[in-house]
């Protein structure tokens, strides 16, 4: 039942985050990169943003997602019950996949909305804070990494405001 109500589900999150591949499918993105993509000269985020965020990180999400952001490491199967376990958000899974706007909707308000798991953090973290931990999250990615997901965001961005304007 759960799986059926889930996968689904999932799937239009994916859909609406920008995601163009199933979960299932979503590696590291080292196969699709190619040499002529351009490295992003910065990141978005001010080094004190990483080192505030690292911090807060530890209190509300190194429980489920590890200290080092390595969550689980079979984050695409369903647990005993049903559920998917926390995905590591070091890069590895697809995490690089969801614009910022959409990251920072999983943290305010989780994943239970989706079927999922994952509390809101929406009471408990202004929105500045929440920034500051995806700052810290992205921090643990590679450069090729970060390329593609500021890509991705940028993409996103352009979408959203043709959106607005029509
Ligand atoms: C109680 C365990 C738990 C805590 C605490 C938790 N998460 Fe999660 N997180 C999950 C689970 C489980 C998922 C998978 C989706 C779901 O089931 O809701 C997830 C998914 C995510 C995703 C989506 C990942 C992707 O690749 O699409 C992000 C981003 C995320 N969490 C960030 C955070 C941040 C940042 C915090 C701390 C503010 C946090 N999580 C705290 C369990 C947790």
């Amino acid at each position: 039942m759960k799986r059926e109500k889930l996968l689904p589900l999932l799937a239009i999150s994916f859909a609406l985050s920008g995601c163009d591949r199933h979960p299932s499918e979503a590696t590291a993105p080292t196969a699709s990169i190619s040499p002529k993509q351009p490295m992003p000269a910065e990141r978005w985020y001010a080094s004190q943003q990483v080192a505030r965020g690292g911090k807060l990180y530890q209190q509300f999400c190194a429980e489920c997602h590890k200290p080092d952001a390595s969550g689980t490491t079979n984050w695409q199967q369903l647990d005993a019950k049903g559920n998917y376990p926390p995905p590591p958000l070091n890069g590895t899974a697809h995490t690089w996949h969801h614009p910022l706007s959409a990251l920072r909707r999983t943290v305010m308000f989780g994943g239970v909305r989706l079927g999922g798991t994952m509390p809101g953090f929406g009471d408990k973290l202004q929105p500045q804070q929440i920034d500051d931990i995806l700052a810290w999250v992205q921090s643990n990615w590679s450069d090729e990494i970060y390329a593609v997901w500021y890509q991705r965001d940028q993409q996103a961005r352009k979408t959203s405001t043709a959106q607005k304007k029509g």
